[in-house]
Order: structure tokens, then C-alpha cells, then sequence
């Protein structure tokens, strides 16, 4: 009897702690449908290389947020309160322009990675006008981000809200270091 009791226990505590790791993430995976499109914004190239990944394990498309004028290493010293991002950071009303908001063959792409590097805790507001002015209806959305050690946090619901179309997934945080392995364990295809 104290046998049974003694699995039974075991397997309640492992099914509960399945059913924690999914709820908080922990370990979960994506499996992207249909035509891919992996959209960022890198200011110092980390993203851009996880982007590249998703890309080349998925088939997708790239497409770059390019703002109209590029942030050079002095414009992203967080440290410095006379830079360009400290500056937009304390800005209620920032508003970088973009080169682009418009995708060739928006409509195609049933699949959507959104990538960004962590700033101050949130997404680069760098991605703001992409996800404003498109519609995501349809589209499945996921999110992914680069930093030193801040995680995903709000940043995905966040762009969700701001978007207020398309089915936006929990998305996952990389370490600005992270290896095309990393990115593999993360992407299972149908
Ligand atoms: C303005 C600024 C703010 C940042 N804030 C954070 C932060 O809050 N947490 C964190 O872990 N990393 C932070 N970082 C580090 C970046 O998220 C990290 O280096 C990221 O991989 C850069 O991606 P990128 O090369 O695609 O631009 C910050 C970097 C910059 C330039």
C-alpha cells in the first residue's frame, strides 16, 4: 500500500511540474506554419544573427527594421545621458522613423518571428511603427529577443497590444551569444 501511495504521489508531483513548466514557458517550442517571415531589428548585430538562424532552419524570409538614421555606438551608450537612446528612452512621444513598414508580399506569410533587442527591460522601440502600421490578422506571431541577462518579460504582450491583430505566441529570449543549436532546440517543424 505505502508502495502505491509512493508512485502515485511521484506522478502527481511530475505531472504538476509539467503542467509549471508549461505555464511559465519553461521549456516550450514552436512549430511554424506555412510561409515564414522572420522580421527584425539589430542594433549591434546579435539579433540579426538569431534571425538568420530562425531563417535558415525554417525556409523563411528576412526582413530588416531599418530606421532612417542608424544608431552608431556613441547614439546606444545607455550609460551616457546625452545619448540618442537615453534620450528616446525618457521621451513619452519617441518616434523613430523607419525606412519601411511594408513587407513585399505582406499577405503570403502565414508565419511571423518578430525579433528585437532588449532595452531597459522592454523591447527596442526601434520595432514600434513596423508593428503599428501592419495588419497581422491571420497570422500566427512570435516573438524573440537578444539581451545580457533581462528575459522576455512583457516585451511580446506588450507588441501584441500594440498590434491588436494576429495570434501572438510567448515567444523566447536568447542570450546576445546564443548558437544556431540554441535556436534548433527551440524550433521543431511540422
Ligand atoms: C540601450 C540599451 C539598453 C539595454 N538594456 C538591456 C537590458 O535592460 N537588459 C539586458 O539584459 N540587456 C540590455 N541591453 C543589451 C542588449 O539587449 C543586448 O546586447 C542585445 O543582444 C543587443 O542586440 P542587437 O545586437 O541585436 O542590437 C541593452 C543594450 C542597449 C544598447
Amino acid at each position: 500500500m505505502k508502495k502505491i501511495l509512493t508512485i502515485l504521489a511521484t506522478v502527481l508531483l511530475s505531472l504538476c511540474l509539467c503542467v509549471g513548466l508549461a505555464a511559465c514557458g519553461g521549456d516550450s517550442t514552436v512549430t511554424p506554419s506555412g510561409d515564414v517571415l522572420v522580421v527584425y531589428f539589430s542594433a549591434s548585430g546579435n539579433t540579426e544573427k538569431i534571425a538568420n538562424y530562425i531563417a535558415e532552419i525554417t525556409g523563411g524570409t528576412t526582413f530588416e527594421i531599418e530606421p532612417v538614421v542608424p544608431y552608431t555606438s556613441a547614439d546606444l551608450r545607455w550609460t551616457d545621458s546625452n545619448s540618442r537612446v537615453v534620450k528616446e528612452h525618457n521621451d513619452p512621444n519617441r518616434n523613430v522613423e523607419l525606412t519601411t513598414t511594408q513587407v513585399e508580399n505582406w499577405d503570403s506569410y502565414e508565419t511571423v518571428f518578430i525579433g528585437y533587442p532588449i532595452w531597459w527591460q522592454e523591447a527596442s522601440w526601434v520595432v514600434d511603427n513596423f508593428v503599428k502600421d501592419n495588419d497581422f490578422t491571420g497570422k500566427t506571431v512570435i516573438p524573440f529577443c537578444t539581451s545580457s541577462s533581462s528575459g522576455l518579460g512583457k516585451s511580446g504582450k506588450l507588441l501584441a497590444q500594440m498590434a491588436g491583430t494576429g495570434d501572438w505566441k510567448d515567444g523566447k529570449r536568447f542570450s546576445s551569444s546564443a548558437s544556431k543549436s540554441d535556436v534548433e532546440e527551440w524550433i521543431v517543424l511540422e
